[in-house]
């Protein structure tokens, strides 16, 4: 993995953002000296007219056939069991012999033999949670995943999980993946586009990575689609209150003093912050992606930071 502390989304790649494109954007990340590609087994089953996903797992397979020697460049990070099932109102979930299908599918369309991060893509409480451990544990002995991470899980379920694995010796999920930005939502307020129960990243999730050094906190939507650059974009409504002016407020005054976008600050903001937080940002332009990766590698003065964070 380079030192560059952003990942590329490829959530669209193959459906909304055509097959070249994609193909441009991870040849420019990578060149520029970016390594993590984020994707999942389900996407986009909803921008695809099949209502399946595996296009953009699919595209990145192609994508490293085309250059195999790339593979050691990238870090690839996939997740499996928010497919839905067809007819069905739910989503795989993760059950043992599903998560074990889910990997054997993700990495023959990805073309390779391990994925560097596997993530439990949503809870699934059908399942008892030992299942859930043994299962993605299983995978990281025999070397198919190197490191296990939960999405969209409240902290004390990642807690649960880890507990477990504890007392059994076994490979411990050591990575959350929710969404954050600097914006923050009213609290208990739905997010529109938010279809996760526990997809928001909390105070206490920030606090749970930060007192346990071998988790990894990763930000979905960390530009929330666009809100801070584009009029066309407004804000979710959930992000209607007073904090959000005084955050904008700092986050303009900021932007303007480094002379760089109000989006650069947002991901400045979370890749220097405690804990140091991985932004995954969802691009379909190069100037789109230039614009991120020039942002992740800005430091923010420890003046500018407390500002941001004062702001609330
Ligand atoms: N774990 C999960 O459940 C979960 C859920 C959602 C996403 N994710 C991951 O997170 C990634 C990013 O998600 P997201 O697409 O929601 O992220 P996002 O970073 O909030 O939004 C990305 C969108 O913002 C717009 N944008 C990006 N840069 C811009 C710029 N410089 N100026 C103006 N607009 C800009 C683009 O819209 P246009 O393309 O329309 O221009 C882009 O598609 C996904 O690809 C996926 O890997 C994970």
């Amino acid at each position: 993995m380079t030192d560059l502390n952003l990942a590329l989304g490829a959530m669209y790649f193959g459906t909304r953002v055509d097959e070249a494109t994609s193909f441009t954007l991870l040849d420019r990340f990578v060149d520029a000296g970016g390594s993590i590609v984020d994707t999942a087994d389900c996407y986009a089953f909803w921008s695809d007219p099949s209502g399946a996903g595996g296009q953009s797992e699919s595209v990145i397979g192609r994508w490293l056939a085309r250059q195999p020697s790339r593979r050691e460049s990238v870090y690839l990070s996939t997740k499996t069991g928010a497919e839905p099932v067809p007819g069905k109102d739910r989503r795989e979930g993760l059950a043992a012999v599903r998560v074990r299908a889910g990997i054997e599918a993700s990495l023959r369309r990805l073309g390779t033999d391990r994925v560097d991060i596997y993530w439990a893509h949503l809870e699934d409480r059908e399942v008892v949670l030992d299942e859930v451990v043994e299962t993605f544990a299983e995978l990281a002995d025999d070397g198919r995943a190197i490191r296990l991470g939960m999405s969209n899980h409240p902290a004390w379920r990642v807690e649960r999980a880890r507990q477990i694995a504890a007392g059994s010796g076994s490979t411990p999920f050591s990575a959350m993946q929710l969404s954050f930005s600097y914006v923050q939502p009213r609290p208990l307020a739905p997010v529109e586009g938010q279809d996760h129960r526990f997809g928001m990243a909390t105070a206490e999730a920030l606090d749970y990575v930060v007192a346990n050094p071998d988790m990894w906190m990763w930000a979905y939507s960390p530009l929330l689609r666009g809100s801070y650059a584009r009029p066309d974009r407004p804000f979710a409504e959930a992000y209607d209150h007073p904090g959000t002016t005084r955050r904008l407020a700092v986050l303009g005054e900021v932007a303007e003093e480094i002379g760089v976008t109000r989006n650069q600050v947002v991901l400045a903001w979370l890749v220097g912050g405690q804990p140091p937080i991985t932004p995954i940002v969802g691009v379909s332009s190069v100037d789109q992606l230039d614009e991120a990766m020039a942002g992740a590698s800005i430091v923010l003065t420890d003046d500018q930071r407390q500002r941001l964070d004062a702001a609330v």
